[in-house]
């Protein structure tokens, strides 16, 4: 039996009230993240329940019960302190998808500090990015990272503490920098949780928009309420469920839905380490007899693409519920779905800023396959008129994705940037930056992004972050970033460039730019293929144009032109 029971009833009833009652919260009483999701489950008698298996590339197993978890968590919160790591300072998580990544997370928030995850895979540049706008103090990090962070020290004064989590002693560590062994310091069996309250501060996730830097979303420990009752109803997490999410906790769904929404219900999560091959992820879940599994199209496009024949070999038959999100899920990938495993992918919307699923598909509810379904109780959706703002009656006509603002994980503010987070509301509506149509059953259909934001494997890269990293190459004299359609990963970075004089344009040249790109900020961001161009389309006001450049790849209309200079 699912939790949601009848999607429609429930939406009618549902409150957030609710949600709070249920897992034990009282406007105006201290909430804190990390103690919910520990501390609360252990006085529920399930100290003794796993937590945490870990697999690790090389095939090494850890794992953790609830109780364990709650001393490893006690003891990383309890390291900040003794270095004086106050409330609301910035601590940053870079690393691997190691057991210190998950419980390090939830070690901060019980201090009060602020987590900032980032993606391990990010080079300096994109650290540096993010840490200086962050005014981050500490940061957990891994040797093999180390170096990432040592380039960048300099010019990052308010960052006091680097912590390495698997210091061996081999290579002596410099200024600012200190070993942590998570398992073997003593545990602490009591910490002072920081008296949190809903509007604390607690998780800071970086997400890229079309212009300016990456943007900080804050969020609170509020959110809690519902990453709970989403994890809840979407992912229909029941009690002896073994939870899967495939999703990194540099990105927002692997805190949500891969540490928060799973462990504040209790439930077992499993996390691997090795690497996208169906292969390692069949012989994953038929070890750990996966049960409930959270990932994205381009994971399901890839397993699609190596067949069924290796879905055989497996065991799967643990499997009864599945969710996607981060890209369209097409049509043909829920269809696969349902004759290689036996059940359909149910798609999930949501973003970094909203912090919870927001429209989705239930457990119950029939699938149209192709759709992202349907509201989550408690969320009012809409699609808006893009001139009046107001939400369009007619069925089937496309519109901007609109929330009505408040919910519980909705995002607070852009970090010291008020004034793009106010951007984000019209009208009374939160605007999400994408558009979809409604049809005649309430199904909502995703259309496209709004904005030039680069959706590659269901993560975001500003253009804006790329072009600018482009220009500190020598040769290059100007560029422009855009998303270039792919069969698995939707869209890849191409770059369009125009060299300075004394350049000519080569294979080597391009792959030259290409690497320079994936050192300084990430393997996502590296473009896929550049395009040397005697120069960039602009408007007469001398923005380039990257929505013309990006119609060129996609085969679209390219619309009126009579604003660009020298197209
Ligand atoms: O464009 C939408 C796309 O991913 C964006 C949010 O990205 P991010 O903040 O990184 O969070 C990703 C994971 C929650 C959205 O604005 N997106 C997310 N889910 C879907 C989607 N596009 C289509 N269908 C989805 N289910």
């Amino acid at each position: 039996m699912s939790h949601i029971g009848n999607y429609e009833e429930t939406y009618a009833k549902f409150t957030w009230r609710d949600a709070e009652r249920e897992i034990g919260y009282e406007p105006g009483d201290p909430i804190n993240i990390g103690a919910w999701c520990t501390d609360r489950i252990c006085a529920q008698g399930k100290g003794r329940k796993t937590a945490l298996v870990w697999e690790g590339h090389d095939g090494t197993r850890k794992q953790y019960t609830f109780d364990d978890m709650r001393l490893r968590t006690n003891t990383i919160a309890a390291f900040l302190r003794s270095h004086g790591i106050e409330p609301g300072e910035r601590v940053c998580l870079f690393m691997d998808k190691i057991p210190e990544l998950y419980f390090g997370f939830l070690g901060v928030l019980k201090t009060g500090a602020i987590v900032q995850p980032l993606f391990s895979a990010f080079g300096s540049e994109s650290l540096l990015t993010r840490l200086a706008d962050a005014g981050t103090s500490a940061i957990f990090t891994q040797k093999k990272h180390l170096a990432k962070v040592r380039a960048i020290v300099d010019q990052l004064p308010s960052l006091r503490l680097i912590i390495v989590v698997d210091d061996d002693g081999s290579k002596p560590l410099r200024e600012r920098e200190t070993a942590f062994d998570m398992d073997g310091s003593p545990q602490v069996e009591h910490f002072d949780v920081h008296p949190t309250t809903a509007e604390s501060p607690s998780v800071l996730h970086y997400t890229s928009g079309t212009t300016g830097k990456p943007k900080g979303a804050q969020h609170v420990h509020y959110s809690l309420i519902s990453q709970y009752i989403t994890a809840k109803y979407v992912l229909d997490l029941h009690e002896d469920d073994i939870y899967w999410c495939t999703a990194d906790p540099g990105w927002v769904t692997g805190t949500s839905y891969g540490i928060i929404g799973p462990w504040a219900n209790g439930v077992t999560q499993c996390v691997t380490d090795a690497g996208f091959k169906a292969d390692n992820w069949y012989g994953f879940i038929e070890r750990m007899r996966v049960t409930v599994w959270y990932s994205a199209p381009t994971a399901i496009r890839g397993l699609m693409k190596e067949g069924l024949d290796v879905v055989r070999k497996y065991d799967l038959s643990s499997l009864r519920h599945l969710c996607s999100v981060g890209e369209p899920l097409n049509a043909e990938a829920v269809l696969w779905s349902k004759e290689a495993f036996g059940k359909m992918f149910h798609d999930t919307f949501w973003q970094t800023e909203t912090g919870c699923i927001v429209i989705s598909n239930y457990p119950g509810m029939p699938i149209k396959p192709g759709s992202m379904g349907k509201p989550f109780p408690g969320i009012t959706a809409a699609v808006l008129d893009p001139s009046t703002y107001e939400p369009i009656a007619v069925k089937g006509e496309v519109g901007l994705i609109a929330i009505r603002p408040p919910w519980p994980s909705m995002f607070r503010t852009y970090w010291k940037n008020e004034e793009t987070y106010k951007a984000k509301f019209r009208n009374g509506w939160y605007i999400c930056g994408d558009r979809a149509s409604i049809d005649e059953d309430g199904y909502f259909w995703f259309i496209g992004r709004d904005d030039d934001v680069i959706n590659t494997a269901g993560h975001l890269v500003g253009p804006f972050e790329i072009e600018s990293a482009l220009l500190e190459h020598p040769a290059v004299a100007e560029s422009a970033a855009v998303g270039k359609p792919d069969p698995v990963n939707m869209e890849v970075v191409k770059a369009f460039i125009a060299l300075k004089p004394g350049y000519t344009p080569s294979k080597t040249l391009e792959l030259e730019i290409m690497n320079f790109i994936r050192k300084k900020l990430s393997p996502l961001a590296m473009p896929q293929e550049v395009e040397f161009v005697p120069s960039l389309p602009r408007t007469r006001s001398g923005k380039i144009m990257r929505r013309l450049l990006r119609a060129r790849e996609w085969g679209e209309e390219i619309g009126d032109t009579s604003t660009l200079e020298n197209d």
